[in-house]
């Protein structure tokens, strides 16, 4: 609800960072009245991933249509708009300009508040979208294709970085693998499928131990994997050949031990910093095994887990109108000089 006009309260989300052009309106930051994602995957796939130029042109062409249709889905003009949220980084800069543009322009058109928005922010109130009373503090490992960060979250808008990986983010050790396993892109959801019925014990794929840090590092998994495909030797599969081991061994091994890692720091996290809250939020939170492993951890911990539904995990403008939605009630109405980032830190307010 709109605290001056206690009338209900609509935000505009857009997100454009990646290669998924998504429009969304939510209603007091519970409700979502549409949430269009008109995915890319199958322009980039025949690349290998996601290629920047390509995924800008494209967010061109689609942001106008899917902004007409989420408005039309919700039933809501820009009379009844309060404030418009967009994702400003980090992400590929050609993209993000796309969306910051529009949103800016349609701000100024319709003399509506434009809310710069981190991305890694809306991936963690994704989960305010759907989850009721929400204790601070808690620890939100966030798990996507650019980032495996582990983020103590104080209270609105105030985080703490707990860990992050040294090298590749969770999300690019599955689509680098999935190359290397010839499963195609995006990797994840194609490792999740050929590790269907497969033995996540079959190969005791490397689980990096970073000390008394709460870091990660995928890197020498995915070495170690690539290894194993080229015939060649290390520690943990000295005694097995690629050639002998069922795919869906491989692939099941694989995802355990990305897995493995991820609940393991999550766990840590949560005992370190006494929470009685954990949450998992990003593209790889949609896989099964993660969100299952998570889920049986926590509650050996005695632990409440947050995770959003599959499509909330995923790259969408629900999320990130989300996070708009608490940036509007701290007060913030925003303006039109903010830029967009590559690299942005989820840093708190000053
Ligand atoms: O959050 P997201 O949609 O975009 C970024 O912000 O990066 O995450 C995309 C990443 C990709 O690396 C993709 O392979 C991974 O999330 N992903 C998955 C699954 N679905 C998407 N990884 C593992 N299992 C899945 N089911
Ligand atoms: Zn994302």
């Amino acid at each position: 609800m709109n605290p001056l006009t206690h009338e209900p309260l609509n935000i505009l989300g857009i997100e454009t960072s990646c290669d998924e052009t998504s429009v969304a309106v939510v209603r007091d930051g519970r409700e979502i009245l549409s949430n269009l994602v008109a995915s890319q995957m199958d322009l980039h796939a025949k690349f290998g991933g996601v290629v920047p130029e390509v995924a800008s042109r494209k967010h061109v062409e689609l942001l106008n249509p899917v902004l007409h249709e989420a408005l039309a889905e919700a039933q809501v003009g820009f009379d009844d708009v309060d404030a418009i949220a967009v994702t400003h980084g980090p992400g590929l800069i050609g993209s993000l300009l796309v969306g910051v543009c529009a949103a800016k322009a349609l701000g100024y058109v319709h003399r509506k508040p434009v809310l710069p928005i981190n991305h890694l922010e809306g991936h963690i109130y994704a989960n305010f979208l759907v989850h009721e009373d929400i204790e601070f503090p808690f620890v939100c490992l966030i798990v996507s294709g650019g980032h495996t960060d582990l983020i103590l979250m104080r209270e609105h808008g105030i985080y703490e970085v707990l860990g992050r990986t040294r090298d590749d983010a969770a999300g690019e050790a599955f689509d680098k693998v999935a190359r290397v396993l010839g499963l195609g892109f995006p990797g994840g959801p194609a490792i999740q499928k050929a590790a269907e019925g497969g033995n996540p014990h079959a190969i005791r794929f490397p689980r990096a131990d970073m000390g008394a840090t709460l870091d990660f590092s995928f890197a020498g998994l995915k070495t170690s994997v690539m290894r194993f495909m080229q015939g060649l030797p290390t520690p943990e599969t000295r005694h097995l050949r690629a050639s002998d081991v069922p795919l869906s061994d491989i692939a099941a091994s694989f995802q355990q031990a990305v897995v493995d890692v991820l609940v393991r720091n999550l766990m840590s996290a949560a005992e370190r910093f006494r929470v009685s809250t954990v949450a998992l939020a990003g593209g790889v939170a949609a896989n099964r095994c993660l969100r299952a492993t998570a889920t049986a951890a926590a509650h050996a911990a005695g632990l409440r887990l947050l995770i959003p539904p599959i499509a909330l995990c995923t790259d969408n403008a629900a999320m990130i109108a989300e996070a708009g939605y608490f940036h509007f009630l701290r007060g913030e109405r925003g303006d039109l000089d903010f830029d967009t980032f590559a690299v942005l830190p989820l840093l708190s307010p000053s």
